[in-house]
């Protein structure tokens, strides 16, 4: 069956959706799994010492020695004179971000049975012609010619909600927090379809920042001191088990995180409410840049809506309400909201109807 593909790589996550064309006609959007046990897999690298690149999540962890190299964060990097460097072996970050991407393709191709009709790649508001030019460049050296980039502020607001349907016309503020970036942005959705972006605001604030915090709290309450007292491996067990614990208190009241101390184990546990108040500083300043941004935009939203993995985080939704007092979208899953909306983007291409604009007041 005929399918457009929408493809979002972030700096944790990559995830995928497609647009199904049935006798019907063409369907809403809807994810591809793409990991063994979720929808997303993760979009850290592995290279391998022939070259070969492909998702860690996919060939395992690193093996001790110099066989494997795990590289992340590239996608931020693109258009950067200074390229990742793997031994004597540059690797530039479009280079990267192409081989993450042919792996999507790759991937959804073996789910579906055929290759897409139409690829749509979301990438960074902000970029510009140089950096569109550089992975544009870069996916035609993999093969991919035909690939339309969508502004991800853009994509965000058009994948909302579970439809596939555009929302109606209006002016959206889009709240995107995901494993290490917030962007904020205006969208204008006009009467007939088009998608305008109208401005863009970005905080170096993600996930990771309130995993770093948590860590933080839970040294503290069990009492073992400061982090630089535990080993490398111990900080990353506990790190990881923060992360994990940090998700969990987005459906559940409590968590419990195991903190390794000089004296044995001391189990801290964790409420929803403790996480909001431990998180509040860092969110806040996001909160507020996007509703400046909506402020100067000179039109009240018609409503805020909300994606990436970390816009689940208890508190935020309310911390938005208080500070833009409109309706507060959230999405069941929001960090496959993105990939959806360029999905969609590229069922677009395929209907002919009208494309999503990529412009900035
Ligand atoms: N249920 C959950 N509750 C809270 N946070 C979650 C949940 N699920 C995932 N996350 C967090 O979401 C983040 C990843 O989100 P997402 O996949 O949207 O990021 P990304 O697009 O890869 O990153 P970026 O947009 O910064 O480049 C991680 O920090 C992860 O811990
Ligand atoms: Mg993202």
């Amino acid at each position: 069956m005929p399918y457009a593909l929408g493809v979002d790589i972030g700096s944790t996550t990559a995830s995928a959706a497609v647009c199904r064309r049935g006798e019907d006609g063409w369907s809403e959007a809807v994810a591809v799994r793409l990991g063994a046990r979720s929808a997303t897999v993760g979009s850290t690298l592995q290279i391998s010492m022939d070259g070969t690149v492909s998702p860690r999540d996919v060939t395992g962890p690193d093996e001790p020695g110099p066989s494997l190299r795990s590289i992340r964060g590239y996608v931020r990097r693109v258009g950067d004179d200074v390229p990742f460097m793997i031994g004597n072996q540059p690797y530039p970050a479009h280079g990267l971000t192409a081989a993450m991407v042919r792996w999507v393709v790759d991937r959804v191709w073996d789910v579906e049975g055929e290759p897409a009709a139409q690829v749509a790649l979301a990438c960074p508001s902000g970029w510009g012609a140089h950096r569109e030019g550089l992975l544009s460049g870069a996916l035609g050296d993999l093969g991919l010619d035909d690939v339309v980039l969508v502004a991800s502020a853009l994509a965000a607001v058009a994948g909302h909600g579970t439809a596939g349907e555009l929302p109606a016309p209006g002016v959206f503020a889009g709240y995107d927090l995901g494993g290490t970036g917030f962007t904020g942005s205006v969208v204008a959705r006009r009467t007939g379809g088009g998608m305008e972006l109208v401005d863009v605001v970005e905080h170096p604030v993600g996930g990771s920042d309130l995993d770093d915090a948590l860590v933080a709290h839970v040294l503290a309450r069990s009492g073992s001191g400061r982090a630089g007292s535990m080993s490398a491996a111990m900080m990353a067990w506990l790190r990881d088990s923060c992360a994990v614990a940090r998700e969990r208190l987005s459906v559940a009241a409590e968590a419990v995180v195991p903190v390794p101390t000089p004296t044995g184990q001391v189990d801290v546990v964790v409420t929803r409410a403790e996480l909001a108040e431990l998180v509040r500083p860092l969110l806040q300043p996001t909160v507020d840049g996007l509703a400046r941004l909506a402020r100067d935009a000179g039109t009240e939203p018609t409503a805020v809506v909300l994606a990436g993995g970390a816009s689940q985080t208890p508190g935020l939704a309310e911390l938005v309400a208080a500070r833009l007092p409109v309706p507060v979208r959230s999405d069941p899953h929001p960090d496959g909201v993105v990939a959806r909306g360029a999905a969609l983007a590229a069922r677009r291409v395929l209907t002919r109807t009208r494309p999503v604009a990529r412009e900035r007041a």
